[in-house]
């Protein structure tokens, strides 16, 4: 394979079809004001290594701005094209490295620019473009997304890792395929654990971590693990490489790493209070949770909020329940272990925003507020249950060509599920971006267009398509063998989606 262009990156199997909704500029619109600072109006915005494009297309689709985007593998950006062609949404996406990118004179300035898991598996070189780019192209008051393997949570991995990366450059055939060389890699790797080195019992997380791998997609993998690349860095070194772009840091885009009560015990709360520097703080931070991967926001010259202003702002931002009410939750996994969120506050939260109504967060501040809950205690309550996937930012009154962008791209997706089994997602007008639908629930859409109705007819529907490809569905791992079997399966899947999916896609606009 040319090393000119793929710069030692891996561009023998394409990445996977994911969506990031950290990528999402209307989750910057919520999180910067959380800390403080403003969010300008995204009218224009950039993704870097954009991957299959899903995140990308969805963005675009959900939201009238005018994106562009850039991956230098040729199959991902026709990947990319090809949603766009479909929705219709205002999207750009070339093939060009970020080198030539940055040399770009058409392009404009841009309010966003999101980068996903690209940061952490370039060269020192790339990573210097992008900060060029960044540097020449964010606007003044600009947002920049961006997320990165960190230390200290992926320290001991990287000898493990770099010793399977010498093992498939050294001994695995290239001839072989990738997939089946990393295969024979792990198998190298945890054979060496199995013979009991020191190594191993001084970093039982790397062991883990290994045993892990093989039960992941290898095309994640391969650019996860197998890239000539991979260099974690810590937070404050990451901040010395975007101020040469004059970025400063806003906050966290996992919105839970918002609120010290979820990161940090009283004990650390107050020795990091001793820490008379802020930046060192975050970098504490990472220690205390032991972190491995950050997704942050920096900004191009913070605009600070007064308290009228961010009140203001809240007012005028709307979020909506993404979940159906019967699987809200009131236990969720936080950085540091399993949380309880507070009954009190969170259970009319809840019921307010039940139905998946979209709400302002103003009104929500005017219904819910009282003696014993401030306005900051229902910000912090919206926060975990934005930051635990449950709650997200809405658009109150999308517009048609909105609406519009994502029916023809969710009707472009479905479609493609007749097939293949790629993009888990459809597009939300209401929250600009992508939400999780497997397969089969597209495929029980796709029946629905098709005039069935009952939880039997969806099931048909959707056993044709898998048994006319030989597909069968799995259960615990294992193929289900017999029509019955899967018909029985199907119909109970289906049941599940007539009464809470359903309605849930309704509220979201998505149909
Ligand atoms: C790990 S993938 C992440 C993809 C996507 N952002 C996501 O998270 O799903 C990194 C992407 O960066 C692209 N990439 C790597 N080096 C690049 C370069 N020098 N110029 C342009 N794109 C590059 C790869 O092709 C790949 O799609």
């Amino acid at each position: 394979m040319a090393e000119s262009w793929t710069s030692g990156y891996v561009t023998e199997v394409g990445y996977q079809w994911g969506y990031f909704p950290e990528l999402n500029p209307m989750r910057a619109k919520i999180a910067l004001p959380c800390s403080g600072i403003a969010c300008p109006e995204i009218k224009h915005a950039c993704e870097l290594g954009f991957g299959q494009g899903v995140s990308l297309n969805m963005h675009a689709a959900g939201s009238e701005a005018e994106w562009h985007g850039n991956d230098f593998n040729p199959s991902h950006a026709i990947a990319a094209r090809e949603l766009a062609e479909h929705s219709g949404a205002m999207v750009r996406a070339t093939d060009q490295s970020f080198a030539e990118f940055r040399r770009r004179e058409d392009l404009p300035q841009f309010d966003y620019i999101g980068i996903h898991g690209v940061w952490s598996w370039i060269s020192h070189e790339n990573r210097r473009e992008i900060v060029d780019f960044i540097k020449a192209k964010l606007k003044v008051g600009g947002v920049l997304y961006v997320s990165y393997n960190v230390y200290p949570g992926q320290a001991g991995f990287i000898p493990l890792r770099n010793l399977m990366m010498e093992y498939l450059d050294r001994i695995s055939p290239s001839g072989k395929g990738m997939t089946a060389r990393i295969d024979e890699t792990l198998e190298f790797a945890e054979q060496m654990i199995e013979s009991k080195p020191v190594y191993a019992k001084h970093y039982p997380a790397a062991v883990k971590r290994l045993a892990d791998a093989k039960t992941q997609n290898r095309n994640y993998l391969a650019h996860e693990f197998f890239n000539r690349d991979w260099h974690p860095m810590s937070f404050l070194d990451m901040s010395r490489w975007l101020d040469e772009a004059k970025l400063g840091y806003a906050c966290s885009a996992n919105l839970l790493e918002q609120l010290p009560s979820l990161t940090t015990t009283q004990e650390q709360r107050e020795f990091l209070e001793s820490v008379p520097d802020q930046m060192l703080r975050h970098q504490i931070v990472d220690f205390m949770i032991n972190q491995q991967f950050r997704r942050d926001y920096w900004v191009k010259g913070a605009r600070r909020l007064s308290t009228a202003e961010q009140m203001k702002t809240f007012n005028d931002l709307s979020v909506v329940l993404i979940r159906h009410a019967d699987d809200a939750s009131l236990t969720m996994k936080g950085p540091i272990g399993e949380v309880n969120l507070n009954e009190e506050i969170h259970k009319p939260l809840l019921d307010f925003l039940c139905g998946n109504k979209v709400r302002s967060i103003g009104e929500i501040i005017r219904k819910l507020q009282s003696d014993k809950y401030t306005t900051v205690n229902l910000l912090q309550a919206l926060l975990i249950l934005m930051g635990d996937n449950q709650l997200a930012p809405a658009n109150s009154n999308p517009s048609a060509k909105i609406r519009k962008q994502c029916e023809r791209l969710n009707r472009f997706i479905r479609n493609r599920s007749r097939d293949v089994d790629e993009i888990n997602f459809q597009a939300s007008p209401v929250t600009g971006g992508g939400i999780a639908a497997g397969r089969i629930v597209q495929l029980f859409m796709l029946a629905l267009e098709d005039k069935a109705g009952t939880d039997e007819e969806l099931a048909r529907f959707a056993w044709q398509c898998l048994s006319a490809r030989n597909q069968r569905l799995a259960q615990d791992g294992k193929p289900l063998e017999t029509e019955a079997e899967n018909l029985a399966e199907l119909k109970k899947r289906a049941g599940e989606f007539l009464n809470k999916t359903r309605p849930v896609f309704s509220a979201l606009g998505i149909q």
